[in-house]
């Protein structure tokens, strides 16, 4: 044969095969899914210290938030094969009654599946996993809060802004704390906001900034300073991002992803505080949650890593009065929602048929419960943080398969199905249904 004509009949013929296969690799994600019909929905807003949901008739309705972390929503997104335990989490999370998952949009750097590999560009198989998890969630009925970048380095973080400015030649002090203040970084994570904002979801054809399934952005997990002295320019910074979000979309709300602590300048409070540390991150529970364009306040609470070295009692009341105080200076002091974004406890020891996590959970179920029955503005608690069956990767010492751990499982079903007991009751028009984990358990 001649290898002339091989070339001309038998490359052609390769070429087409590849492009069939790539075509049947890329589409195959998208023809298991197709989006003929989603779940409406509305936006999540705010009145004063409560959550609500507006009606089609331009009613609201109060609502208290009973959910969950998952902060690996999206990496386990971006390959089909781990799509089915994104999808089990939120249909599981949906069937404990649970109704918000708080999750990690960010994976900046050059780990495997980093969304952002460098300044403004992306990669859109790794989108394409976000969009996967955003549609999955209103399927189930579940709203996501999306944090954007991390403090600590996992997934990137802030040190990995500091070093492509560093890499771009840009003077960049090696300080973490530079990403609050330096106008190149700012400008970096500017145009962060703006791609995830203005995204549109390759699946169901909605703008990020359009859909409803979206509980909140959060601007920072945890933010932090390497001293206190950056405490202005911490609070800076919240209230630029915050404007440029709210620039780019007004219907979502916006949070900041506070731990929680009181800083120098909140003298009475400090007692409060886990430890004098804490009052020295920078940050400030109370000036950063005031900001104009944050609509709720975000808190922590990790007794466990807090105060390890104290007793179970005391571990608890001293949640009692971390909770206290953010409720009631939510109510009385800055007049919007409080929303306890992670609680985690990692103690699992059984003490006169008593599990210490399950003691240290319901402490905080009980606080919200009671804030949810006054109207106060503890508006809810996410657990952090749950995993599905066989994966260990990412497990930390606070995560767990809920189900694995009937009793904890079982209280936080309890906790979701008496924040809706509060709403339902004497409503004929709101029947809870047979499939819900609350039927039979609303009064
Ligand atoms: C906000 O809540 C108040 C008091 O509960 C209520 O009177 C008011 O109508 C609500 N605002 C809107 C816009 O619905
Ligand atoms: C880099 O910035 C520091 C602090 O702002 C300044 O002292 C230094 O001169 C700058 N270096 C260069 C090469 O511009």
């Amino acid at each position: 044969m001649e290898p002339q004509w091989r070339e001309r009949r038998v490359y052609p013929l390769l070429g087409i095969l590849s492009v069939a296969a790539l075509l049947y690799m890329n589409l195959g994600d998208k023809f298991r899914f197709p989006i003929l019909w989603q779940p409406k929905m509305s936006f999540v807003g705010t009145n004063s210290t409560h959550f609500v949901i507006n009606g089609d008739a331009g009613e609201q309705s109060v609502v208290y938030i009973n959910g969950w972390n998952s902060y690996w929503l999206m990496e386990e997104s971006v390959w089909s094969p781990s799509r089915a335990r994104v999808s089990k989490m939120l249909r599981r999370g949906a069937q404990m009654g649970m109704t918000v998952c708080r999750t990690w949009a960010f994976s900046d750097g050059n780990g495997p599946n980093a969304l952002q590999i460098s300044p403004g560009v992306f990669n859109e198989k790794v989108f394409q996993g976000l969009d996967f998890a955003i549609v999955e969630a209103r399927r189930q009925r579940i709203r996501l809060i999306l944090s954007l970048v991390n403090n600590l380095n996992a997934f990137g973080g802030k040190a990995q802004y500091v070093r492509w400015a560093q890499e771009a030649g840009v003077n960049v002090s090696s300080s973490t704390d530079s990403f609050f203040a330096h106008p190149t970084i700012k400008g970096y994570y500017k145009e962060y906001i703006k791609a995830i904002v203005t995204r549109k979801n390759s699946l169901s054809g909605i703008k990020y900034s359009e859909e409803p399934a979206i509980f909140a952005w959060e601007l920072m997990n945890e933010p932090r300073c390497a001293s206190s002295s950056s405490a202005p320019v911490l609070q800076t910074w919240i209230a630029e991002m915050a404007a440029f979000i709210k620039s780019l979309d007004q219907k979502h709300l916006v949070t900041v992803g506070l731990e929680g602590f009181y800083g120098l300048e909140a003298t009475e409070r400090s007692e409060v505080n886990p430890g004098e540390w804490a009052a020295s991150l920078g940050s400030d529970f109370i000036q950063n949650s005031a900001i104009k364009n944050i609509d709720f306040a975000s808190v922590h609470a990790y007794p466990d890593s807090w105060i390890p070295h104290a007793a179970l009692e005391a571990k608890a009341n001293y949640l009692s009065h971390w909770v206290d105080s953010h409720v009631s200076d939510g109510e009385y002091v800055l007049k919007k929602p409080v929303l306890f974004t992670e609680f985690g406890s990692s103690l699992h020891i059984k003490k006169q048929g008593i599990y210490d996590r399950d003691f240290l959970l319901k402490t905080v179920y009980d606080k919200i419960y009671d804030s949810a029955k006054k109207r106060q503005a503890g508006a809810g608690v996410l657990i952090w943080q749950l995993l599905v069956e066989g994966m260990e990767e990412y497990g930390d010492q606070f995560s767990l398969v809920a189900w694995e751990h009937p009793s904890t499982y079982e209280l936080i079903i309890e906790q979701s199905c008496r924040l809706l007991n509060i709403f339902t009751k004497g409503e004929t028009n709101r029947k809870v249904h047979r499939g819900n984990p609350c039927f039979g358990r609303i009064s």
